[in-house]
């Protein structure tokens, strides 16, 4: 496996790769990987000849006061789990790097604007963050060329910010979706997990509970969504959690219509200090 820093390197391998007709796979990540990222890797092998999987934390996602400091930055362990399972190429450029005309971690530099779903649920929390996402996405492509590339339903409203950058800018890639990796208990799996208390992981799993929950009633008839909401947040607070949404859509993350099929619940939730996503997407 090669483990590539520069974007000189990158390029000049990736064009022997594509030199000699290969087909290319990108997983983007920001590292610290798990059973979900890995995954991800998984699927690519399947899907391509070549598999490269960048390791990067972006600054420009992160909004001031989060964690892009702390985030955990674990490389040598990242690069181990990679080679095990048969990625081809890891990426793992430096700020400098991926940012190298900037002052400002990127900010200072063109960026990619999503309007409409990039400012409701997490952008609305997070102001500027899939700018910033679509933003790194679109320069990794534009630093890999893959063929394809494979995200995480996990982070359901990224997967569709990137899909529509991808269609309005008319980027050649095809995206992949992969369904959202669980631990035994149900917990989707996250880098951000390893901050709670063994305690709150216990607790964790109460997210995806409640979204099971809310599927139930909305499979057995009940259709007033605002107040299956409502209903479904405050039952997660008074388990301990700070709710921020628990949000029922279309699968475009529109409101749905009265008679939509498919839907998709949406729910963002402080444990502590730790902010948890999770979804579940039902078919009625
Ligand atoms: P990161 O949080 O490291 O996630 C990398 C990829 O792994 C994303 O596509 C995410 O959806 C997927 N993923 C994470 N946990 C998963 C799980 N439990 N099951 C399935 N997939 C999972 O998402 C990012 O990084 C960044 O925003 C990035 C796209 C790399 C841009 O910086």
């Amino acid at each position: 496996m090669h483990i590539i820093h520069t974007l000189a390197e990158l390029r000049k391998t990736v064009t022997e790769y594509k030199q000699s007709g290969k087909c290319i796979a990108l997983v983007p990540t920001m590292g610290n990987l798990h059973q979900g990222h890995l995954q991800l890797v998984d699927r690519a092998l399947t899907q391509a000849d070549v598999v490269v999987c960048s390791i990067f934390v972006n600054p420009l996602q992160f909004t001031p006061g989060e964690d892009y400091e702390q985030y955990p930055r674990t490389l040598q362990k990242d690069a181990e789990q990679l080679d095990s399972v048969g990625c081809d190429i890891v990426f793992a450029p430096s700020v400098e790097e991926m940012y190298p005309h900037s002052q400002n971690n990127g900010l200072d530099q063109c960026q990619i604007m999503i309007p409409f779903i990039g400012d409701m649920l997490e952008g609305a929390a997070r102001p500027g963050h899939f700018n910033g996402v679509a933003t790194v996405v679109a320069k990794l492509f534009n630093m890999v060329q893959p063929d394809k590339a494979v995200f995480g339903a996990k982070d359901y409203q990224q997967l569709q910010v990137i899909k529509q950058f991808v269609r309005d800018l008319a980027f050649p890639v095809e995206i992949i979706a992969h369904p959202i990796v669980r631990d035994r208990s149900g917990l989707a799996l996250s880098s951000r997990n390893a901050y709670l208390m063994p305690q709150q992981r216990q607790q964790a799993v109460a997210i995806y509970q409640t979204l099971n929950e809310l599927e139930r009633k909305i499979k057995s008839g009940a259709r007033d969504y605002a107040q299956l909401e409502q209903e479904a947040a405050n039952n997660l607070n008074a388990q301990g959690f700070n709710t921020d949404y628990i949000s029922i859509r279309a699968t475009d993350l529109s409101l749905p219509k009265a008679n939509e099929q498919q839907l998709v619940i949406l729910a963002a939730s402080y444990l502590g200090t730790t902010r948890l996503l999770d979804n579940i997407e039902i078919k009625l």
